[in-house]
């Protein structure tokens, strides 16, 4: 039995297989090389570098498991491989706290000019005066998806002394302190919105969502490219609808959008919101388990 971790795994993940005495290879491939080395292979493990097509799932002619490091299996043919009998495994849950505190990361660094702050003193300037930000406490956080990292944003939120509006499609049963509204509701009264939602066929925030905002109101987006209309969004921040957004997901990754990279109301960062050792060792021993027990069957 041979796995392919194309996009890596933790150290205690890898115990996991070498102790279930299956085999992996751990290099990267693509494009050809991919297609050619998968049909050695028993499973597949990836995180987001790598889509796992039909054209890849075609070629592993010798697959029982296709596995996803993380939450989200948008990089993955899931329902093509579900055609073909193959289990695709994730990991829900295990990097949801890693994705909230970072969602507070650009809410703070948003409020408070952090990166800002060091990027223009680097430059020998003391901008004290232009850096007047704002509090979180007392605020109104707006948390659109109320699933395992919703619920731990709403509850970060909650401890800074924020006051919690929660939206979702689904029905929201929870115990939490935490007022469920609409969505345009939410969008009109929140001062600090986080989305956690997966990606759909239409962005989740377009010119119309952005209108709806406060004109102060900071947007981010921990959840997935695409899921904020980046050209809305740029729209907006240019003609002052919305006063800031956070983004560490975007439409073209690697290759972000350079011109919101560098816009001084963007806080950017390059998908981390995972990538914690905390959660990376989380992950990594919770995909290894669930993927030696699906082949071990
Ligand atoms: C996830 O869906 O869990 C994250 O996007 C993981 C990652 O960083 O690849």
């Amino acid at each position: 039995m041979k796995v392919l971790l194309n996009d890596g795994l933790s150290q205690n993940g890898l115990e996991i297989f070498e102790k279930a005495g299956i085999k992996y290879d751990k290099n990267h491939y693509e494009g050809d090389e991919l297609l050619e080395k998968i049909k050695h292979f028993d499973g597949i493990l990836v995180r987001s570098a790598t889509t796992v097509t039909k054209e890849i799932i075609d070629a592993g002619i010798n697959l029982k498991a296709i596995a996803r490091a993380g939450t989200g299996i948008d990089n993955i043919d899931h329902v093509y491989a579900a055609s073909k009998g193959i289990p695709v495994l994730n990991t829900p849950g295990a990097n949801s706290a890693s994705v909230s505190e970072l969602v507070f990361g650009h809410f703070f660094n948003l409020a408070r000019y952090i990166s800002e702050s060091k990027r223009t003193m680097a430059l020998g300037e003391w901008n004290k005066n232009q850096y007047k930000g704002y509090e979180l406490a007392g605020k109104t956080l707006g948390v659109v998806g109320f699933g395992r990292i919703g619920k731990i944003t709403a509850g970060i939120g909650l401890a800074l002394g924020m006051k919690v509006l929660a939206y979702d499609v689904m029905n929201i049963n929870s115990d939490m302190n935490v007022k469920v509204v609409s969505k345009e509701q939410l969008l009109n009264e929140s001062d600090f919105i986080s989305i956690h939602v997966p990606k759909l066929d239409k962005p989740f925030i377009g010119t119309e969502e952005l209108k709806m905002m406060k004109k102060s109101a900071f947007l981010v987006n921990c959840s997935r490219g695409g899921v904020v209309d980046e050209t809305a969004l740029l729209e907006a921040l240019n003609n002052g609808i919305i006063a800031g957004a956070g983004l560490d997901v975007w439409e073209n990754e690697p290759h972000p959008n350079s011109v919101l990279v560098k816009h001084p109301k963007v806080s950017a960062t390059c998908h981390i919101g995972a990538n914690t050792y905390d959660a990376l060792d989380r992950v990594g021993i919770e995909i290894a388990e669930k993927m030696v027990a699906e082949l071990m069957k």
